[in-house]
């Protein structure tokens, strides 16, 4: 039993990672696929959730920025730039830093959670507030990196992100044996439901699937694009990872949902913190705000009938809810106090 070595390393064969370049690895990857008793129960589905969170900086974005700053290392930059609504800034701080290259983030000010700032901060990240959204981010983050070449653009528009993050579909097939009949992920900026999609269509192209699942796109109601057809000028959500009104890989992602027969949906903010609380208080997975939409989704479609009961279902869960501790403790802390005295333990704990 060798330890886990990295996705650039377990799947080499399958990214363009030349042989002599140095691997800007954390040892991403290999996330639990884990089975979701309440969940299957509740939807009559057989239901798997696949906890990006654990990544080593807590969320998906680890994949596709162990490939990002790998190349940028290889082909002599100096630094990486991206646009964040908060993770891949923090991912891109920390490969950055076992890189030995420079790192600056464009945030929208105001609107990332705590815990993200936190980990570019100790990154050594330089943070670049900007008086904008996301969109506005990406845009002055393309102009950056289109004028000054030794600065690498890591945002999902670079094409190697998104080939690190399609190895999280190899690893649910094989887990699983086969592909699930429906994937299940919250949709921003579009690059992750583009990498699944491209990680399906290669196993089945070389014959290792037979089938490709459907793809079911969520997104925050107040920022769903995708949905209505049309960019959204002011996105507002209350999970920030996703508050995007124009997702950079809007084509690919359409041509995922029409490929595998799949749907994009729209979950209310109230839908969201649903399934957000549900999936902590009864599978055991503390996940933030955005990712719970993968769980929303899966509620809304076996609830009208557009997921079958008894189908193969996986719900990426793709950042941890230790991020946004302030959207977990929004409603205040319910708590008692008392003295060292046992019997009040046992009566607060109503035993
Ligand atoms: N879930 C989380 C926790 C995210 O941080 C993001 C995107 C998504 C889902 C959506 O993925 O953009 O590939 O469709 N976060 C980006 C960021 C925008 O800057 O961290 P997508």
């Amino acid at each position: 039993h060798r330890p886990w070595p990295g996705l650039i390393h377990a799947y080499r064969h399958r990214l363009p990672v030349h042989d002599d370049w140095r691997v800007v690895t954390l040892r991403e990857g290999a996330t639990p696929l884990l089975p979701a008793r309440a969940l299957s129960e509740l939807t009559g589905c057989e239901v798997h959730l696949k906890v990006e969170g654990l990544n080593p900086t807590g969320s998906f974005k680890d994949r596709g920025m162990t490939m990002a700053v790998t190349e940028a290392l290889a082909t002599g930059k100096k630094g990486v730039l991206c646009a964040s609504t908060g993770n891949t800034s923090a991912s891109a701080a920390a490969y950055a830093s076992i890189a030995g290259l420079e790192c600056a983030v464009l945030v929208p000010k105001g609107k990332i959670a705590m815990g993200k700032l936190a980990q570019a901060v100790m990154y050594g990240a330089r943070i670049i507030e900007v008086d904008g959204n996301f969109d506005d981010c990406l845009e002055l983050a393309r102009k950056t990196t289109a004028e000054y070449s030794s600065i690498a653009l890591v945002n999902s528009v670079n094409p190697v992100r998104i080939e690190g993050q399609k190895t999280a579909a190899f690893e649910i097939v094989d887990a699983l044996g086969r592909a699930p009949d429906v994937h299940a992920l919250p949709v921003g900026n579009a690059g992750n439901i583009t990498a699944y999609w491209r990680g399906y269509s290669e196993y089945h192209a070389d014959g290792i699937i037979a089938a490709r699942p459907r793809m079911l796109g969520v997104q925050a109601a107040g920022a769903a694009p995708l949905v209505l057809g049309a960019p959204v000028k002011d996105p507002e959500t209350i999970a920030t990872a996703i508050r995007i009104g124009s997702p950079a890989s809007w084509n690919q992602a359409v041509a995922a949902k029409e490929e595998s027969g799949g749907q994009f949906r729209a979950a209310t903010d109230e839908e969201l913190l649903d399934a957000y609380r549900l999936v902590a208080r009864t599978e055991g997975v503390f996940v933030e705000p955005a990712s719970a939409a993968s769980v929303a989704g899966l509620l809304a479609a076996t609830g009208d009938g557009w997921i079958e009961r008894g189908s193969l279902v996986v719900c990426t869960v793709t950042g941890n809810g230790l991020k946004d501790p302030q959207t977990a403790m929004a409603d205040g802390v319910r708590s008692v106090t008392v003295g060292i005295d046992p019997v009040a333990v046992a009566v607060a704990m109503g035993l």
